[in-house]
């Protein structure tokens, strides 16, 4: 019994254990409908059809797949025994969407810092992130022992330019070159932070102390599992991702910096993504590149965007993240409110493995 599945880009065909994916636009190129009825010739170059195609309904009935299509209600027939004569992605395996269920982040902090702080490190190994729920009556005065607590598991906190610590506020005192978006109450998309710097750090812990009247919404992306999922759909894509040298430009007041590198490098066999939209400089690439950039740039992160394929979350008094920024994306709704959030970068300690974090006492 034949069965089919219907996804974004292609439809699935299921049976007995055994698959084949169909592209829908390789579907609709070869529509039983434009085909000449004496000579059964095609009708169609694949250059007319719509750039967008989506499925109103799929269905299998008598050896016979059938498609309705969105855009123009017309139902295509496609006998099974055709699809597997011309199948060409047999037993494909399916790369999983990148994760959304917070669930997996989440842990207990009730034991505090130091009790809690071997399995941050053990999340944001595997996850790339821990969301560690706290209540705490003065989260403000607990900072510092969140530092220690990292700090005795091998991570050396990193300043910046905005100082040691960044209390993220719209009335910030305590820090400087606050003229950037992450201390206004605005939307923030999906980056990652300091991709200007040519080392940026590792990790950023933050810490809620106050939250917004009105949203404020914190929001992760796993970008290695979003490279993973594109390059199933669009190998191309990610690579242009890899290859394309592309320029980050910090420019505030009192402050400049810049770097040249592809938003995604390997190091160590890992994935280091470097996106900003806000310090991204204008591309400079060969015009007979840039639509290719543009349309590899746009599929990736569209994926993150997709709220399937990211973790929203609202950080409650207390609360803790802790996230991997090479790996990670993140952001925030706008909001309302004397939200305040503090922020705080590390790095390994030089004599820390990368698997170390695991196995240490
Ligand atoms: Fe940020």
């Amino acid at each position: 019994m034949t069965s089919v599945v219907v996804h974004d880009e292609f439809v699935r065909l299921v049976d007995n254990g055994r698959h084949a994916d169909f592209h829908l636009r390789w579907l609709r190129h070869n529509c039983d409908v434009d085909r000449h009825p004496a000579t059964r010739e095609r009708l169609i170059d694949s250059a007319e059809l719509p750039d967008q195609l989506a499925v109103r309904e799929a269905a299998v009935d008598d050896g016979v797949l059938r498609i309705t299509w969105l855009h123009d209600n017309r139902t295509s027939r496609y006998p099974l025994a055709w699809l597997e004569r011309h199948a060409y992605a047999v037993n494909r395996e399916a790369v999983p969407r990148p994760p959304s269920d917070v669930r997996l982040l989440e842990l207990d902090g009730a034991r505090g810092p130091t009790a809690v702080a071997r399995d941050v490190l053990a999340n944001v190994s595997q996850h790339g992130a821990a969301l560690v729920r706290r209540e705490h009556p003065n989260p403000e005065a607990e900072t510092e022992a969140w530092i220690d607590a990292l700090d005795a598991r091998g991570l050396r906190v990193v300043g910046t330019h905005f100082g040691r610590i960044e209390d993220l506020r719209t009335d910030n005192t305590t820090n400087a070159n606050t003229d950037q978006l992450g201390y206004t109450d605005a939307a923030i998309g999906f980056h990652t932070d300091q991709p200007f710097l040519d080392e940026p750090p590792r990790y950023q812990l933050l810490q809620s102390i106050r939250v917004a009247d009105r949203g404020g919404d914190s929001l992760l992306a796993d970008g290695e599992a979003a490279l993973r999922y594109l390059a199933s759909l669009d190998v191309e894509a990610a690579d242009l991702l890899r290859r394309t040298p592309v320029r980050f430009h910090r420019q505030q007041k009192q402050f400049e910096r810049e770097v040249v590198s592809p938003i995604i490098s390997l190091r160590d066999d890992r994935v280091h993504v470097r996106s900003s939209y806000f310090t991204v400089a204008p591309y400079q690439l060969p015009f007979d590149r840039m639509t290719a950039w543009y349309r590899a740039h746009d599929q990736f992160v569209r994926i993150l965007r997709d709220p399937r394929h990211h973790f929203a979350f609202r950080l409650r008094a207390g609360d803790v993240l802790v996230y991997d920024n090479h790996r990670m994306l993140h952001g925030r709704t706008a909001f309302a409110g004397a939200r305040w959030v503090r922020g705080v970068y590390f790095d390994r300690a030089a004599s820390a493995a990368e698997h170390d974090f695991e196995i240490s006492g």
